[in-house]
């Protein structure tokens, strides 16, 4: 059954070409067990006709903020406690901008404004547009207060142009909403995570570290959180805040990571390795800060402590899923891991190309276990992350297909 059923998702259309598809979106929806109300901004209606989105939700659509009829309820207020999800799609650049400024001068922005329930905008607008440092600073500005965002995809756009800006599938913004309703999957259960990178100090002010950004990590932890999980997150450097309702462990060093790993793994049920942990640590790092000359150097590496093996090979021994970021033969690479490393079950992606791996908002995963495996495809980490859960729900609980 899918997460929306009897879910009440207040769907905000804004004026934009891609309006044409957002009939669809409501019947895809409606497919999935949800009930929808639609609300139109006035430039929407230049788009698409009211009456097809009432055809299509089966509801009357809302309209005007000052409408005496519904307002006589105080109807805005209502519509905005009614929705357990409020969806715009598409968003315009306009309207991204107003919601991000607290604006409340029509119903739509004035039910984002009041509504307490959960936020999904699929924007969709000219590739210059989603360029400008204006849009990027808004974007910026409601990801860090909690927003969710779909999309949007590249490609051929209405106006000629060719870029980023293109609403999602109505597909994705389906499965992106349902990805938002947090699931039992794994309640009462004790999950530790590693994220983010490592730092090896070479002396007191240089180290040798990766690009690993911690978002992966983060974005699992927020999905465990999700799935009804108590989390454990041992995180390297990142400049990313973590999920709130984590215990959060700050860590530097590959070291300082396995001791804060190893001490915690009995007492867990499931651990997820997805840190980049350096393969290699300065051998003596100087104490003071090693003066520049003309000669050559070189720096004495050993090899660190595998975590995730460590883990995997202790007595008392959690369920254990590793990560592999390879740049060829991805499943040979992950295979020969999740057999070498005695995994319960391995994340792989292909890192070094544009648009996905590390520092990257999106990734592409497959995942695999001995004698299976599954592709979760290219999406948004936080997407990713809750697929990515609940394939671990289901082989943890021994129900896999
Ligand atoms: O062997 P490789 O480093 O490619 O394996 C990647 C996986 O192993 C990741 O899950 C990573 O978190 C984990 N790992 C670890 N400790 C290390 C190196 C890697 O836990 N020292």
């Amino acid at each position: 059954m899918s997460r929306l059923a009897d879910k009440q998702i207040c769907l905000v259309v804004t004026g934009g070409i891609a309006a044409y598809k957002a009939p669809d979106l409501v019947r895809q929806l409606k497919a999935a067990g949800a009930r929808v109300q639609v609300v139109m901004t006035a430039a929407a209606q230049s788009f698409v006709q009211a009456l097809t989105f009432q055809a299509v939700s089966g509801q009357p659509v809302h309209i005007d903020l000052l409408d005496p009829t519904a307002e006589a309820a105080m109807g805005h207020i209502e519509l905005a406690r009614w929705a357990d999800l409020v969806l715009v799609a598409p968003a315009s650049a306009d309207f991204m901008a107003r919601v991000a400024h607290g604006l409340a001068d029509d119903l739509a922005t004035t039910l984002c404004l009041a509504s307490a329930a959960p936020l999904l905008l699929a924007p969709a607008m000219n590739q210059q547009m989603w360029r400008s440092a204006a849009t990027a600073a808004n974007l910026e500005l409601l990801a860090a207060r909690g927003v969710h965002f779909c999309g949007p995809d590249s490609g051929a756009q209405a106006c000629g142009d060719v870029g980023p800006g293109r609403m999602s599938e109505p597909a994705a913004i389906c499965a992106a909403a349902e990805g938002l309703f947090g699931s039992n999957e794994l309640l009462g259960l004790q999950v530790l995570i590693t994220a983010g990178p490592t730092q090896e100090a070479i002396d007191p002010v240089r180290f040798i570290t990766n690009r690993s950004s911690g978002k992966m990590g983060f974005a699992v932890a927020a999905a465990a959180l999700a799935a009804g999980a108590r989390v454990t997150l041992v995180a390297g450097p990142s400049t990313m805040a973590p999920p709130r309702g984590c215990d959060v462990i700050n860590v530097r060093s590959a070291a300082e990571m396995h001791d804060a790993v190893l001490s915690r793994s009995a007492n867990c049920d499931i651990f997820i390795g997805t840190a980049a942990v350096a393969d290699y640590t300065v051998v003596e790092p100087a104490s003071a800060k090693i003066k520049k000359s003309g000669a050559a150097m070189s720096i004495n590496l050993v090899p660190t402590k595998d975590i995730l093996a460590a883990v995997s090979a202790s007595p008392e021994r959690p369920f254990t899923v590793g990560f592999a970021a390879e740049t060829e033969r991805l499943e040979d690479y992950a295979r020969t891991k999740l057999q070498s490393k005695q995994l319960d079950m391995i994340a792989a992606n292909l890192v070094g190309m544009p648009g996905s791996g590390f520092e990257s908002d999106d990734n592409e995963l497959s995942v695999y276990w001995a004698d299976g495996g599954r592709e979760l495809g290219k999406a948004s980490k936080s997407l990713l992350a809750r697929w990515l859960i609940e394939v671990i729900a289901e082989r943890y609980h021994g129900q896999a297909i």
